[in-house]
């Protein structure tokens, strides 16, 4: 059996987060530069026989028997043998390298895994359909994010701008104009299942209150999915800025999110946001090409730990 590659994009949410967990819909697309890849080979010279599993990123060298039964990494594997009836797998190496930052927000959970599911059935000679892979995937978000809304898995392993309801079909759509985004790190991890719980406790003390702020947040990435298919960036940048007040009215921003993103704006950004579950990780800043290397200076010199300069759209 050859050795088996594939690899999976990071992502990032351009609007609607949080407020997706209670039906409303959310934007996200996929990021290219950063990536996860997971090599798959047979270990002929394994004695005895198992399946072994690195991750360099994580610093996780161990054998499948050896992971906990909820270790996101298990839950893949092992959805990938019951997805294919392979009650005795054979011995393997599989290898998980990513450049994507954990609890960022950019995805690195989900791009292991559709990268880990995509080399481990291609390997075993039966690639799985997309469809397959984002369910599999999102197995294991479950255990990254607690209830995930399933946009991550879903952007991830479509590779491609995503409208996303939960437990609706989601849409592609496409982005007119190509846009330039900053993405800067407040350098701070966050876990998407603490913020996502702290909302749901406002949520229940002041549910009217919430429930507003949710639905303008819909409102808002309905427009703003418009304004991105007809290629109209006047109110773009204000929408995005909006959103970040919304989000931060849910209380999942922080003063270094807020630090960034008045950075940005007062840099000459067209919009700016938290992006992803909040509290640390990332915000995105909507900027005009020839500003670009000012505003991600300034953002450096704000505090960012790092930054990810990427265009959107424009291809198709
Ligand atoms: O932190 P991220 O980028 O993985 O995204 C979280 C998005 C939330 O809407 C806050 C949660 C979810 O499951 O959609």
């Amino acid at each position: 059996m050859p050795a088996f590659t594939a690899t999976a994009p990071g992502k990032i949410i351009l609007a609607g987060e949080h407020a997706v967990v209670y039906d409303q819909p959310a934007l996200a697309v996929p990021l290219s530069e950063i990536r996860a890849r997971a090599i798959v080979q047979a270990a002929v010279d394994q004695h005895p026989p198992a399946i072994s599993v690195t991750a360099s990123q994580i610093g996780l060298q161990d054998t499948l028997a050896h992971l906990s039964p909820d270790h996101p990494l298990k839950i893949v594997i092992e959805g990938v043998f019951n997805a294919q009836d392979i009650p005795q797998p054979p011995a393997m190496k599989i290898q998980i390298h990513s450049t994507i930052p954990i609890s960022a927000g950019l995805g690195s959970g989900a791009a292991v895994s559709v990268a880990v599911i995509r080399a481990l059935s291609g390997f075993l000679g039966h690639p799985l359909p997309q469809e397959k892979v984002s369910e599999i995937a999102y197995q294991a978000e479950k255990i990254h994010h607690g209830s995930p809304s399933g946009i991550d898995n879903t952007v991830i392993t479509y590779q491609q701008p995503v409208y996303f309801t939960r437990g609706k079909q989601f849409e592609t759509f496409s982005i007119a104009q190509p846009l330039t985004l900053i993405i800067a790190d407040t350098g701070i991890p966050s876990s998407t299942a603490d913020a996502v719980e702290a909302v749901r406790r406002g949520w229940k003390k002041e549910p009217e209150r919430y429930q507003g702020i949710f639905t303008e947040i819909g409102d808002l990435v309905r427009e703003l999915k418009l304004a991105l298919e007809e290629g109209d960036l006047s109110p773009l940048g204000q929408m995005l800025t909006r959103n970040h007040q919304l989000l931060r009215s849910l209380k999942v921003s922080s003063p270094e999110l807020d630090r960034l993103v008045d950075t940005a704006l007062s840099a000459g950004a067209q919009g700016a946001k938290l992006s992803g579950g909040g509290r640390g990780g990332n915000m995105l800043a909507l900027v005009n090409k020839s500003r670009t290397e000012e505003i991600n200076h300034q953002l450096l010199e704000a505090g960012a730990a790092r930054t990810l300069i990427t265009e959107i759209g424009g291809k198709d």
